[in-house]
């Protein structure tokens, strides 16, 4: 898979469906030279023809070449300081208060499988699975040494990057930058594609033609956030969902980032991804290294759904772990909706009582069960059960949870600390803040300095009490507010940029530690719903509750765009109540339930409301997504239609099993049009020559019935071949009603 030819100085990485190449030329400069479509062999072709272009300098060295400038060489990790004007991938600060170093190629390390990245969540791979390269750079001046990671994996179009920097030399030095991938596209022609949001809003896909100049998708809030992932895609303007080239990129990080784009004066584009170098800082002693997060390129030639089809089979298949990874998702309630801080004993057996009596698997008791949080004022940090709530304590709720036959899950923010509190009173210093300003609010809460080994071991220790005080099946962990004031009063002047760094880190520490203490715990992440959706928070709990917005209809899009990256299993997603509480907007059960399945289902409402009618509908839609679930959570992902395109009026997501046997397919219309096409489904992923038989049929209510088919001709039993349903295709029955969903499941025969 990793190949390097001496002569040449080509390193190839490649498998089946892609080739990565760098070149080393002149013994010393390492440049890129393809990425896309797998090759057979990289015989340069494409040669880069030497220019001698006017204020494009010459390295001292070739001072008389004057087509040799490093200011149009397409290059693996650029410099700033001898004549590239484009972004660097790194800087540094020497102690003389100059930034400029040299790195040139020193040597290389081909190794089978791939190396663990100390202290970071990573994509992990055995030696049959993936290889892994690494470049050894070197700064003239030996200052500084850096190490290029670069892992291919045998039958995924993705390559993870890191970098590792260390301080070669015998004074301290700052990093300033320190980038987990660039690389120089030879042109321009592209879209530029992300996913942007806020809080109830999260991972609109915009599309828009690449432009010259420099633009960055970045976060500067403390975390990957609601207003923007640590993703970003370059596709070629003919790209579809189903074909055309798309390079996608994605960071392993859950704090603050940077993907950036430069198209500079010949048409070139450079992309760099990391840590947002805005107010990042690291202090490096003589000896010392900086280990960036990793960054995963994936090249797709099957469009945007072939990128997100690599991206969820590299989730699934070397990201999440434990237990869950590979075990079906339990359906569960929440009564974050149905009661808000407002509960007691009663309430939630009443709760788990009608749970049960569903068919749901879980219930979890969300925010208000500790100190004496009755609105979010406070008892933030003091992770002791409020006994006046809750006077059988947790385990008398996990005991009466359990004996209705369901799991029992609970919700804890442990970065948090509510001014009021004890934890504060005792110790205000384990906040972030700076000295001489009043800390801002966020929620009437402050974020707990995770730099600091104390406070990490302080949320270890008071999470595993509770863990240990009670039988607790599922954690959900929230975070709801951003960081300000976001330095440390533990560090030093010349680490205080370390900081929200050292958070994220420090956060890792925690999370890792409590992990492998509960194997058996199901973690689902969340910040205020999909605010920290990442897949460095992936790494550690395999689920991440999708956004506050469960309106069906918003979700549609939240959870579509959700998916150009994460796969169904990672995405928590459940059924509320009507008129919903954060649009007003009544839909119908059906619509709610289907789009809910598209993640990990559940419901969130007060159950014990329902009418028996609306129960008797749950009933069976728990029974449908049970009978389905092994597909919705381990198929393979289609998106058929995005409600990005068009008039948004419009989604279908299609599954198909593991095993090829099921296929399940969903088509959403949000409202109904007079006079609309008769929509026609095309599948994908089926066998041509199978015959799929229909098993389930559930179209939209308020079907016109003069021109409902199935009055005439029933669908359920009927069957057709694979090339009929992909390339013909599957009518989509006219409803009168807005907000409908359609259902349909096929078995191959
Ligand atoms: C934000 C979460 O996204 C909600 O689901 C809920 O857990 C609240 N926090 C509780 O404060």
């Amino acid at each position: 898979m990793i190949t390097f030819d001496e002569q040449t100085g080509i390193f190839h990485l490649h498998n089946k469906q892609v080739s990565y190449v760098l070149q080393l030329v002149r013994g010393r400069y390492l440049l890129h030279r393809y990425w896309g479509r797998a090759i057979r062999e990289f015989r340069d072709a494409r040669a880069f023809q030497p220019i001698d272009r006017s204020f494009s300098p010459q390295p001292a060295a070739y001072e008389n070449e004057r087509t040799f400038s490093l200011d149009v060489l397409p290059q693996e990790y650029p410099a700033y300081g001898h004549g590239d004007y484009r972004l660097p991938a790194y800087e540094v600060r020497l102690a003389d208060g100059t930034t400029v170093t040299e790195l040139f190629y020193d040597s290389y390390k081909i190794q089978k499988g791939k190396p663990e990245l100390a202290g970071l969540p990573a994509a992990y791979a055995d030696k049959h699975e993936a290889e892994t390269l690494t470049i050894f750079l070197r700064d003239t001046a030996d200052k500084l040494g850096v190490e290029l990671h670069y892992t291919i994996f045998a039958d995924l179009p993705i390559i993870t990057r890191d970098v590792k920097l260390t301080n070669t030399g015998t004074a301290a030095l700052e990093l300033l930058n320190a980038a987990s991938f660039s690389l120089d596209f030879p042109d321009h022609d592209f879209d530029r594609l992300m996913l942007y949001g806020g809080h109830a809003a999260e991972r609109s896909l915009e599309r828009r033609p690449l432009v010259r100049g420099i633009e960055e998708v970045s976060s500067r809030r403390g975390a990957s956030s609601h207003q923007a992932s640590p993703f970003l895609a370059l596709a070629r303007p003919e790209a579809t969902e189903k074909q055309g080239e798309v390079y996608g990129f994605n960071l392993v990080w859950s704090g603050e980032f940077a993907l950036r784009t430069e198209v500079e004066q010949f048409g070139t584009t450079r992309l760099i991804g990391g840590i947002n170098p805005f107010e990042f800082r690291w202090y490096l002693a003589p000896g010392e290294s900086f280990q960036t997060p990793e960054g995963w390129l994936c090249y797709s030639r099957k469009g945007l759904n072939g990128m997100s089809q690599a991206f969820h089979a590299l989730i699934r298949q070397h990201l999440l772990r434990g237990r869950y990874q590979h075990a079906l998702r339990p359906i569960l309630v929440n009564n974050w909706e149905a009661t808000y801080f407002d509960f007691d004993d009663e309430k939630l057996d009443q709760l788990a009582e009608c749970a049960a009596d569903l068919g749901i698997e879980m219930m979890v008791l969300d925010d208000g069960w500790f100190g004496h949080r009755n609105d979010d004022n406070s008892s933030l940090g003091d992770w002791q059960v409020n006994t006046d709530k809750l006077k059988k304590g947790l385990a008398g709720v996990a005991a009466s949870v359990h004996k209705r036959g369901l799991k029992f899950g609970l919700w804890f923010e442990p970065e948090m600390v509510s001014v009021d509190s004890d934890l504060y009173r005792a110790h205000s210093d384990w906040v972030l803040q700076v000295r001489d300003y009043p800390s801002s609010f966020g929620r009437h809460q402050l974020v707990l300095d995770l730099s600091r080994q104390e406070v990490q071991d302080y949320i270890v220790r008071s999470v595993s009490d509770v863990l240990q005080s009670a039988p607790i099946d599922y954690v959900k962990w929230d975070f709801n507010r951003h960081i300000t004031e976001g330095f440390s009063l533990a560090l030093p002047p010349e680490r205080q940029g370390e900081t929200r760094t050292r958070f994220v880190l420090g956060l890792y520490h925690v999370l890792e530690t409590l992990v492998q203490a509960f194997p058996d715990v199901l973690f689902e992440s969340c910040s205020g719903g999909g605010g920290r959706f990442d897949a460095g928070m992936l790494y550690y709990m395999p689920q991440t509750w999708c956004s506050d917005d469960t309106d069906a209809v918003q979700r549609l899009k939240i959870q579509s765009g959700t998916s150009m990256i994460y796969p169904p299993i990672t995405m928590g997603a459940h059924v509320s109540v009507t008129p919903n509480h954060q649009v007003g907007r009544v839909t119908p059960m059906q619509t709610r339930a289907f789009a809910a399945m598209l993640g990990c289902y559940g419901y969130e409402l007060d159950i014990t409301r329902m009418s028996d009618a609306e129960k008797a509908e749950v009933r069976e839609h728990i029974a449908l997504y049970k009978h389905l679930r092994p597909t919705l959570q381990f198929g393979t992902f289609y998106r058929l239609l995005t409600p990005f395109a068009g008039t948004a009026n419009e989604t279908a997501w299609q599954w198909v099993s593991e095993d090829g046997k099921q296929v399940v397919l969903m088509y959403f219309k949000t409202l109904a049009e007079p006079a609309c096409p008769i929509r026609t489904l095309r599948l994908q992923g089926l066998e041509k020559n199978q015959v799929y038989r229909v098993t389930d049929y559930w179209p939209a209510k308020g079907l016109a019935h003069d021109t409902a088919l199935a009055q005439h001709m029933p669908l359920v039993g009927r069957q057709f071949y694979g090339d009929e349903l992909m390339y013909s295709g599957l009518t989509v029955e006219k409803t009168d009603a807005d907000f409908g969903a359609w259902l349909w499941a096929f078995e191959q025969q």
